[in-house]
């Protein structure tokens, strides 16, 4: 039974309470957060996770259990990556280590993560779990046989829109690391690489040679949706971030030279009944779609009726409808993939190594973001191939992150 410990009380680590209901040989054993603790373990309590405790520090939190997870806002990774690691400089023995996506808000801070964690010699697991939804994974399953004898996939497109995130903080793009890209790019980005890599190759398989992108603030630098920021204290007429990015990225395999293209869409303006993944591949002779918002299950909430619902993302995540025609997905926590991405973590950490995707897949996730932002900034594509280049993409900070974002959108 390995005992884990959440630092980060908000959305993602409630979401990941719900999916450790369904994974066996773990406990929820401590959180720690500014904000929330108490009310989470609570609900890990009464859920049988196990007697879930509230730790005021992130060093009593380490001791307490087996592994870690960084379920905290992006600007504040590092420095929790270097309280987690003072815990085992001390002489306290965990077994792994978990960080969410984004791994950090640029690449100078992923490969701060990603070294400190290697210094410490514990196992990681980079948490991106739309590569683990299970609709993904059957249909690469399915298809093995007839890549084997077509070929691999030549083209993927990867999207994740929704009406925008819930907290001030990921709007603010200096405390994100920028808008949607950063937010959800690096979701679509990842899971669109899985979706054209060979079956059976690592997830680094493809060489990166070119990014280009564009990005734009489309709804809410305009009125009245500039006011409702303002109103959350994000203001967009001084510091706004993209709401809207498309990302494509051309791709080589060193075995064959064949060459394939991932194109990744991000939006923070999609009204509609919840979250929307949309996921398509295409490779010679086959294809397949994955779309979340497409359900064999569906509710009416009539105008009478809908007073009585008092929060509408009870139905989906980022749902904005309380009443209407509603889509009715009875597992989110499996449908993203949330559980599968548990089960490969716990059960590598429990074999002392890294899960499938760990900290140093993240970092290389970064570099690719910070490609996307600085294609957009500089207006031209971003050559991967190119020494100097990725060098420069070692160091940037994009103006957007910067806070200087009206420069560029
Ligand atoms: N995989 C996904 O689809 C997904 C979905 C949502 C969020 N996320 C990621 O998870 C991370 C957290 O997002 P969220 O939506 O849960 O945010 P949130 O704002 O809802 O919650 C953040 C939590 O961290 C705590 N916190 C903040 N600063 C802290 C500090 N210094 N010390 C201790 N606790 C601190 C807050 O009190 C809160 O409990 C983000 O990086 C986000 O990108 C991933």
């Amino acid at each position: 039974m390995l005992k884990i410990g959440m630092i980060g009380a908000g959305f993602v680590a409630t979401f990941h309470e719900r999916a450790l209901r369904s994974v066996r040989n773990a406990e929820l054993a401590g959180v720690c957060a500014l904000k929330g603790a108490e009310t989470l373990a609570q609900k890990a309590r009464q859920d049988h996770l196990g007697d879930t405790k509230v730790y005021g520090t992130i060093a009593e939190l380490v001791k307490a259990v087996d592994v870690v997870c960084v379920f905290a806002p992006n600007f504040v990774r590092v420095d929790m990556m270097r309280q987690i690691a003072a815990a085992v400089e001390d002489g306290t023995r965990i077994k792994g280590i978990i960080v969410e996506k984004p791994l950090a808000r640029n690449y100078a801070e992923a490969e701060t993560l990603a070294r400190i964690a290697k210094a410490m010699g514990v196992p990681t697991a980079y948490f991106e779990n739309q590569i683990h939804m299970p609709s993904v994974v059957q249909a690469r399953t399915q298809l093995t046989q007839v890549e084997k004898a077509m070929g691999a996939p030549h083209l993927a497109r990867s999207a994740e829109e929704h009406g925008g995130p819930h907290e001030p903080w990921f709007w603010d793009p200096t405390t994100q690391g920028g808008g949607v890209c950063c937010d959800m790019g690096c979701h679509s980005i990842a899971c669109g690489m899985y979706m054209v890599t060979p079956t059976g190759k690592p997830l680094t398989h493809l060489k990166p040679l070119r990014v280009n992108a564009t990005m734009a603030l489309l709804k809410w630098g305009k009125e009245p949706w500039r006011s409702q920021l303002k109103q959350r204290g994000v203001d967009y007429a001084k510091i706004p971030a993209e709401d809207y990015s498309s990302v494509s990225i051309e791709l080589e395999d060193p075995d064959t030279k064949h060459r394939s293209i991932v194109q990744a869409t991000n939006s923070w303006m999609y009204d509609a009944p919840g979250l929307r993944l949309l996921m398509e591949t295409f490779g010679p002779g086959y294809s397949y779609t994955v779309n979340s918002l497409q359900s064999p299950a569906g509710m009416f909430i009539s105008d009478a009726a809908a007073a009585a619902v008092i929060d509408s993302e009870l139905a989906l995540e980022k749902s904005q409808a309380t009443r209407g025609s509603l889509i009715l997905q009875p597992d989110e926590a499996s449908l993203y993939g949330y559980v599968a991405e548990w089960i490969d973590a716990l059960t590598a950490f429990e074999q002392g190594r890294d899960a499938l995707l760990n900290l140093e897949y993240g970092r290389q996730i970064t570099l690719l973001i910070m490609a996307a932002y600085m294609s957009h900034e500089q207006r031209k594509v971003v050559d991967l191939t190119d020494p100097a280049t990725l060098g420069e993409l070692e160091t940037y900070i994009p103006l957007i992150q910067q806070g200087k974002g009206s420069l560029v959108l």
